[in-house]
């Protein structure tokens, strides 16, 4: 079993936009609600749902490789495959807003805190199932390593009625390895082993944040709360 770390480091932010209303609109300290966020979320995260509780979906892949004079062809089905262990979360791309808007000529006012929150070094393991023509099935245990994999989160409060929405949109890894880690390795393995696309996982990635991630953090609304509106500029 491998050990799971969760430091957060704090990145850069990358600029403070403040638009419409006045022109110095801005949310107070929304860097560190975005740190303590994302430090709360993770420490809940671990401790509530566990990591390897954050599922990837099965999938099936169909072999058709040649390899020197050997010509391989079946399938194999990967399943019950989940997040194994992460090195840290860290948070970067941090921007805040302030917008204005006429709903039924009663201006709305809407204030928004954007991050993207990134998982280094995630290891998703699978269980494979080979079947190559006119061969017995072959069992495999599967790592793959991820140099990242990042959420892109939005959250939004409307100022009259403090109703906060968070949203996440699609998520997005690194990958530099080209093939999985198959156990063991055999003639077999390292042959169906070429055939992942790193991004073809991605929706349960995706999923993760949706499903997982933003409940979380909508549960800390009350303890973590939105970032005051200032009109100084936050100078
Ligand atoms: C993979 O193939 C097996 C056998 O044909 C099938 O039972 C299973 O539903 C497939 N899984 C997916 C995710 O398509
Ligand atoms: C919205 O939140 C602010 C700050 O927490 C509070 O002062 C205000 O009363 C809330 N407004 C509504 C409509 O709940
Ligand atoms: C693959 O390995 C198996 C078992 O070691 C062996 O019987 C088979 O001939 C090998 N196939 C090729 C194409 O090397």
């Amino acid at each position: 079993m491998l050990k799971v770390l969760c430091t957060i480091f704090l990145s850069f932010p990358v600029g403070i936009l403040c638009q419409a209303w006045h022109n110095k609109a801005c949310l107070e300290n929304h860097l560190g609600y975005v740190e303590r966020l994302a430090q709360e979320t993770i420490y809940k995260l671990e401790k509530d749902v566990k990591f390897c509780n954050l599922k990837v979906d099965d999938f099936n892949q169909t072999i058709n490789n040649q390899m020197y004079s050997w010509h391989v062809s079946g399938s194999v089905q990967y399943t019950d495959n989940f997040l194994i262990s992460i090195q840290n979360v860290h948070f970067d791309k941090v921007s805040s807003m302030v917008t204005r808007r006429l709903a039924n000529e009663v201006p709305e006012y809407q204030a928004g805190v954007l991050f993207t929150l990134v998982f280094n070094h995630a290891k998703i393991g699978f269980n494979a199932l080979v079947k190559l023509d006119n061969q017995p099935e072959q069992r495999y245990t599967v790592d793959y390593l991820y140099d990242s994999i990042s959420f892109p989160i939005s959250i939004t409060r409307l100022l009259n009625t403090n109703e906060t929405t968070y949203t996440s949109s699609r998520a997005g890894s690194v990958a530099r390895l080209e093939m999985m880690n198959f156990l063991p390795s055999t003639n077999v393995s390292q042959v169906v082993r070429r055939n992942f696309e790193s991004s073809s996982i991605s929706s349960s990635f995706t999923k993760w944040a949706s499903q997982t991630i933003l409940p979380i953090m909508q549960e800390l609304e009350d303890i973590i709360t939105f970032p005051k509106i200032r009109l100084d500029g936050c100078k």
